[in-house]
């Protein structure tokens, strides 16, 4: 049986167990029908005995208040106010609430709610050890929450899938440190990620494919390295091999890309470019990009989630959030 159903029944059974011996429903004494006082007074006249002959007592109606069990009615709030969560979730992309995760006993993460809409870029900042890359940890299936909800496209509930599902869901996280095949030149290292269930030997050999050429081009251009195509990707400064991780990633085609600090290390010009490269990757997919580089998150020009403490301190536009003294204090001011 569903808690809908369980919640219905119970409140049933308290009504019937509230209800007096022969009086009707509640429902029924609350509507002014035939069985109503007035109604009732009326037929009483109608069969008067003649005068002078006592007028039998009228039988008076009891009062039935009937109100809820206590217990019934936390239920019912409870459902109603999951029924209304559950609406709000359904538009969202990624829905975190209450999430909590603790190690040895400290709370990495702490009652976090986070909502990322669809085709949302969010930028991520907080302090070392805010539980930034927990966070991500959670949402990929590394880290399984102690308790909270963390839902994917609405009613995916992620809590209930491992690593490798949530990947295949289409939520790609790209690590700290690069992992590229540094033996492979850059086309082949994209090659490879779409290959998807192919073996390594097939994708290479199986190099014909028009549509799978397109998208190949299509990655190299957005990842800046078209020209390097046949470079070894061994050979690629810092910046670019971050770059091609996040093509092997779009090869994929992610629908919520986790990006964990990309362009820490990277130059300045590499950090610009960074930025206008998840711009661009931004308007066909959502990304959560978590950056300590304020100038860096200037340009990205969207949305700001401050974390402190594995909870959301301060949200909104970069300029709210820099200048939210609480922010300044366990962050920015430092
Ligand atoms: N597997 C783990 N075991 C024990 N403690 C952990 C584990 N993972 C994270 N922590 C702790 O949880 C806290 C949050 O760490 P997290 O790496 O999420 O922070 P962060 O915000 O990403 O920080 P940074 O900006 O330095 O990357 C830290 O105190 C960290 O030591
Ligand atoms: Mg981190």
């Amino acid at each position: 049986m569903t808690e809908a159903k369980v919640i219905d029944k119970v409140a049933e059974e308290i009504r019937a167990l509230s209800q007096p011996q022969g009086v009707g429903s509640a429902q029924a004494n609350a509507q002014p029908s035939a069985s109503a006082p007035g109604a009732g007074r009326q037929e009483a006249r109608t069969s008067s005995p003649p005068s002078g002959m006592a007028e039998p007592a009228e039988p008076q109606p009891r009062e039935t208040v009937v109100s809820p069990h206590p217990y019934a009615t936390q239920l019912r709030e409870k459902r109603l106010a999951a029924e209304a969560n559950g609406r709000a979730r359904r538009d969202t992309l990624l829905y975190l609430d209450g999430v909590t995760k603790s190690f040895d006993g400290f709370k990495a993460i702490n009652n976090l709610s986070l909502v990322i809409e669809k085709g949302e870029m969010r930028a991520i900042i907080g302090p070392n050890g805010a539980g930034k890359t927990t966070m991500m940890d959670i949402i990929t299936g590394k880290t399984r929450p102690d308790k909270g909800e963390v839902f994917f496209n609405g009613d995916v509930d992620l809590t209930r899938h491992d690593e490798a599902a949530i990947a295949n869901m289409g939520i790609g996280r790209k690590f700290q440190k690069p992992t590229v095949f540094e033996s492979h030149t850059i086309e082949d290292n994209i090659r490879l990620s779409l290959s998807g269930p192919r073996s390594v030997l097939e994708a290479l050999v199986h190099r014909k494919d028009e549509p799978e050429r397109a998208r190949i081009e299509e990655i190299l251009e957005t990842i800046r390295l078209t020209a390097k195509r046949k470079t070894l990707a061994a050979n690629l400064s810092h910046g670019q091999k971050q770059w091609l991780e996040i093509g092997m990633l779009l090869a994929q085609d992610p629908e919520l890309l986790l990006v964990d600090e990309p362009v820490a290390g990277m130059t300045d010009a590499e950090t610009e470019e960074t930025a206008r490269l998840l711009r661009e990757i931004a308007t066909t997919r959502s990304v959560v990009v978590v950056e300590h580089d304020m100038g860096f998150v200037r340009e990205l020009g969207v949305k700001v989630t401050c974390l402190h403490e594995g909870s959301v301190l301060s949200e909104g536009t970069l300029d709210k959030v820099s200048a939210d003294p609480k922010v300044i204090e366990v962050y920015l001011g430092r």
